[in-house]
């Protein structure tokens, strides 16, 4: 099953404004967590879903993601020269992925970034996974979706329980639950206020769809944020086929905001064999000094 599914999207072309100054000239894609870039953990779900040709959609100041998964030959070679084997492995981990590119030309929204993805993608099923949602066990979530999309054969989105007060930071599914944690959507919006959201189920930014997107997202008109939104897209896709929604109840964090990004931080420094011992122990000393 997990063979029907070899293309991944990785929108990233925003602006990253939440991050300013530091994405003014570089892509928010590009911060680190620890010592990885957020969009590299991305990469390395799929790619661990037996996902093997990426295609990123990129915009303006965005050349360092290129860069980031080319190879480098003068680090390669000084790496190997010192001896440094764990580097250079670690450098040479994604040789074999193939990275494809497009730019999106205007800032019009993740649906018209995906819909940018269309040559690409041809007659296929596809993954779109957005890099600042980053969840640390992500490649048992992408090759579950996967397995059911393989099983169901429609778009598979998934879904994740969000406080009430945080519905208006995402899309929100309606969906029947027809087995356990698996939902037949029947209607999505995105960002609703709390009082109007269909209920706690926010989209948590991984998606396995299929090129009927397309026509949706051609049809669509811009919607929150005067943007082209996917999740209307796919509201649209429900005229004609079933879309299914499946519960994430794991560990995952919007690092696309800053305190989750801080505090994905926080958790990964404390799960880093180097770091662990020196983090932790300056985690309690500062504790205790703010306890004081
Ligand atoms: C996007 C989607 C939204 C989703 C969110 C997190 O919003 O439009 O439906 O819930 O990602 O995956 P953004 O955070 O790009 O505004």
């Amino acid at each position: 099953m997990e063979g029907t599914v070899k293309k991944a999207i990785l929108p990233a072309a925003g602006l990253g404004t939440r991050f300013l100054p530091a994405t003014k000239a570089s892509p928010k894609e590009m911060l680190p967590i620890v010592d990885k870039p957020m969009i590299q953990y991305a990469v390395e779900e799929a790619t661990a879903c037996g996902i093997e040709d990426f295609l990123i959609i990129t915009g303006k100041h965005k050349r360092a993601i290129e860069d980031h998964f080319d190879s480098a030959f003068e680090l390669e070679a000084n790496l190997k020269r010192s001896g440094k084997k764990n580097l250079l492995d670690e450098i040479n981990k994604l040789r074999d992925v193939n990275f494809a590119y497009i730019r999106q030309k205007a800032a019009l929204g993740l649906g018209h970034a995906v819909l940018c993805a269309r040559p690409f993608v041809k007659d296929e099923p596809f993954a779109v996974l957005l890099s600042d949602i980053v969840i640390p066990r992500g490649d048992s979530l992408m090759r579950n979706m996967i397995r059911l999309y393989g099983k169901l054969k429609c778009p598979i989105i998934a879904v994740t329980k969000v406080k009430r007060e945080e519905v208006s930071r995402y899309g929100i599914i309606d969906g029947i639950e027809e087995s356990a944690g698996i939902y037949r959507i029947k209607d999505l919006v995105e960002k609703p206020r709390p009082g109007e959201s269909p209920s706690d189920l926010a989209i948590m930014g991984r998606y396995v769809l299929t090129p009927d997107i397309f026509g949706a997202l051609r049809r669509c008109r811009p919607g929150r944020g005067g943007e082209i939104q996917l999740t209307d897209a796919i509201k649209g896709l429900l005229k004609k086929q079933a879309v299914y929604g499946y519960l994430f109840e794991d560990r995952w964090y919007d690092a696309g905001d800053k305190l989750g990004f801080l505090t994905a931080t926080v958790d990964m420094a404390l799960e880093n064999p180097e770091l662990s011992k020196g983090f932790r122990r300056h985690l309690i000393r500062k504790i205790s000094e703010l306890k004081e």
